[in-house]
């Protein structure tokens, strides 16, 4: 619930930027748009107020005459300059002040993120690399750019980071939460396992409790990166999410996500897939009976990086559904995987895809039993006892 003062520069990319105040508002801040001259070319300042419910800025006299310059660059706990075209960035190394933005920027004390976005020629230009320098040495954070496919018909770093990833950064910014400063990996949803090009197994996983789980941890200052197969849940703001299909694909995205302090898994992981995917799809031959599919074992993610012996990250939290014996099966669970707690749900209701969740925290020091609750609730109560456990 933070005061953010939002600059939007001349690129293409300045579009996102509606995105990315939408994201924020969203996460409950308040947003404040600048427009440069060269932003107002590519988002119109009636859309910009539209979307972020705010009078917004272009010009330093006018402004001047309505609350003034300081009292604007005073206001905001964050100021954020997305995109931030390499003009922006070089007036800023060199501490030019002559427009609105500039001028703000040289006024205020509150914190700056910057997410640039370039040509890549540009962005690798040896004034641009010197101007970035200047500018982290001055304690201005960055996001992005990305690599991958521009505007231009080239391809290179310099796309603008996605409007999720930005917020992610912001929130990183102003997390004075007793998770800030920590990263935290979150599994959820089901995972897609293909029999042919058009056919796969999954399961009735909705994601909420994992997606809810992210949120409460992004909620407690953490920098969560959830991997999640397909949901049809929004994504939670202010976490970075890596979309995948399959098991394999998972484990790939939680591995490629290390290091981190903690690593929650609630995903509904397909314990099998089919072994041999054709390139075609399986066909209906009259008179013959159905084809058979083969099953192979899929790789246990939570075990694999629970059983780490580097980048183990200090708290592996599993969840185990389970239809009887609830505790039990945890407690073995916890064993037999290596993980440090276990999340045991009680599925013998309606929880796979419903709200609530009957949940039993299955640790080393025993068994906690939470009373039934919204899955919106159980997750704010594991994310605050991972707090507490990590601090
Ligand atoms: O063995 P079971 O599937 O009951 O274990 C459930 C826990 O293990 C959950 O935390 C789930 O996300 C995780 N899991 C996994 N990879 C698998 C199977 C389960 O991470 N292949």
């Amino acid at each position: 619930m933070a005061h953010l003062l939002l600059i939007v520069s001349g690129s293409v990319a300045a579009y996102k930027a509606l995105e990315l105040v939408r994201l924020a508002r969203r996460a409950g801040h308040a947003v404040t748009p600048i427009l440069t001259a060269g932003g107002a070319r590519f988002v119109t300042k009636e859309a910009m107020a539209g979307i972020s419910g705010a009078r917004v800025h272009d010009d330093l006299w006018a402004a001047e005459a309505e609350i003034g310059h300081i009292r604007l660059a005073r206001a905001p706990d964050l100021v954020v300059a997305a995109p931030a075209s390499a003009d922006l960035l070089a007036k800023m190394a060199a501490g030019l002040a002559d427009d609105l933005a500039t001028t703000v920027l040289l006024a205020t004390r509150a914190p700056v993120l910057v997410a640039p976005a370039m040509n890549p020629a540009m962005w690798a230009h040896p004034a641009t690399v010197a101007n970035m320098k200047t500018l982290a040495a001055r304690g201005v954070a960055v996001v992005g750019p990305e690599d991958g496919p521009m505007a231009e018909p080239e391809s290179g770093p310099g796309r603008l980071a996605e409007p999720a990833t930005i917020l992610a950064a912001i929130q990183g910014l102003l997390a004075s939460g007793p998770l800030s400063g920590r990263h935290v990996v979150v599994t959820s949803g089901p995972t897609q396992e293909a029999i042919d090009p058009v056919r796969y197994i999954a399961n009735r996983s909705s994601g909420r409790q994992g997606h809810a789980i992210a949120a409460a941890l992004a909620a407690l200052g953490a920098r969560v990166t959830l991997v999640s197969g397909p949901v049809a849940v929004p994504d939670p703001a202010g976490v970075t999410v890596v979309r995948i299909e399959s098991a394999r694909d998972m484990l790939a995205a939680v591995e490629a996500a290390l290091p981190a302090d903690a690593a929650v898994f609630a995903a509904a992981v397909a314990d099998f897939r089919p072994a041999d995917v054709g390139t075609q799809k399986i066909k209906k031959v009259p008179g013959a009976p159905p084809p058979g599919i083969t099953l192979t074992l899929n790789p246990d993610i939570l075990a694999t990086i629970a059983q780490r012996q580097v980048q183990r990250p200090a708290l592996v939290v599993g969840f185990a559904a389970e239809t009887e014996n609830v505790v039990p099966h945890a407690q073995d669970k916890r064993r037999r995987k290596g993980c440090d707690w276990i999340v045991a749900n009680d599925v013998s209701g309606d929880v796979m895809g419903g709200v609530e969740n009957t949940v039993h925290l299955v640790t080393e020091a025993g068994v906690e039993d939470w009373p039934r609750l919204p899955k919106d609730e159980v997750a704010r109560r594991l994310a605050a006892r991972i707090a507490e456990s990590l601090d």
